[in-house]
């Protein structure tokens, strides 16, 4: 079974930063991407004051806040992606961003045929995974259906 080391997160805001904490305080590494630095900064900083808050309920210590700030990667390049086993689509809500950046990451990963073990479920109606196999996995959205 193939292990996941690196979490890819396309999008830093509520959901990405949010998921890049999670994935960050449990000892991923994260690549997080955004459209631009000031978005990536953005993201990031939301992160560190949320582990700022955590350390102020004695949940983390400051050592565990500024190792996991050092596994977050901030990203303005999907190229940075490329090393990601497992990639986490967390932009805009938009269907036709979502396929483009979709189909942006078919072209740039390659195929992952044991994960996930099923059938990738998709957030667009719109989008497939590419025959070659699932290459990207992510959340249904609040307001799509799953298949
Ligand atoms: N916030 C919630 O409570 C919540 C709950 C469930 C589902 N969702 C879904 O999660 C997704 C993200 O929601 P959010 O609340 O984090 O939105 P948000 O607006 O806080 O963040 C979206 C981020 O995506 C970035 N982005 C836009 N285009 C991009 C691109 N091409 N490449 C990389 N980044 C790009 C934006 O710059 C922004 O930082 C949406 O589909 C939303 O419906 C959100």
């Amino acid at each position: 079974m193939q292990t996941i080391q690196t979490i890819g997160i396309i999008g830093a805001g509520t959901m990405g930063n949010g998921i890049a904490q999670a994935c960050a305080t449990s000892g991923l590494q994260v690549v997080m991407v955004d459209i631009n630095e000031a978005a990536v900064q953005k993201g990031i900083a939301t992160v560190s004051g949320s582990l700022d808050r955590l350390i102020k309920k004695e949940k983390l210590t400051a050592t565990e806040k500024d190792a996991a700030l050092a596994r977050i990667k901030g990203s303005t390049s999907y190229d940075d992606l490329k090393g990601a086993e497992l990639v986490i689509e967390a932009a805009t809500e938009n269907e036709g961003l979502k396929v483009k950046i979709l189909q942006q990451l078919d072209a740039l990963l390659p195929p992952a045929p044991s994960w996930p073990p099923t059938p990738a479920r998709s957030a667009s109606p719109s989008w497939r995974p590419p025959p070659s196999g699932p290459t990207v996995s992510l959340a249904c959205t609040s307001s799509t259906r799953c298949p």
